[in-house]
């Protein structure tokens, strides 16, 4: 199985708990490695245009409003099978559907605030990575 990379992002919900560190182990110990992390305050340009593949949803105002309400961490991760491996310990988008031991069903509040994103195909990782990272910032 190749090494490869995702893209992730610790939401408002869980910084806002102070649970970067209690997150950041779970992915850890799914056998990912964090190559790249900063924490940032989204503005609302940002959110918009990272979000731009939903805005036709009727939830992506709140979604955006929600984005931008606290600080996020964005990271890279890197590890064999990263996009699924990542998504297998996210669980579900709606904590309600998440399988025991995920992080969502641990931690996610709301099917909004849920705790973390992650890319959904090696396409969209390297696509959702560039838009916070430049290379130089990611040290494998
Ligand atoms: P994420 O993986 O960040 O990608 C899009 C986000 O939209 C998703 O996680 C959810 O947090 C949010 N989302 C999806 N469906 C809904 C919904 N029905 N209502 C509110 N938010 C949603």
């Amino acid at each position: 199985m190749a090494v490869t990379r995702t893209f992730s992002i610790i939401k408002p919900d869980a910084t806002r708990r102070n649970l970067t560190g209690a997150v950041t182990k779970m992915l850890e110990e799914a056998g990912l490695r964090v190559v790249a992390s900063k924490r940032i305050h989204m503005t609302r340009e940002q959110a918009e245009g990272f979000y731009a593949v939903h805005k036709e949803r009727p939830f992506f105002g709140e979604l955006v409003d929600f984005m931008i309400s606290g600080p996020v961490v964005v990271q890279v991760l890197e590890g064999e099978d990263a996009v699924k491996r990542n998504r297998d310990v996210m669980g579900a988008t709606n904590p309600a559907d998440a399988a025991e031991g995920t992080i969502r069903k641990t931690y996610a509040e709301s099917i909004e605030a849920n705790s973390v994103h992650g890319s959904d195909s090696d396409e969209n990782a390297a696509i959702e990575i560039a838009f916070f990272f430049n290379e130089d910032e990611i040290v494998g």
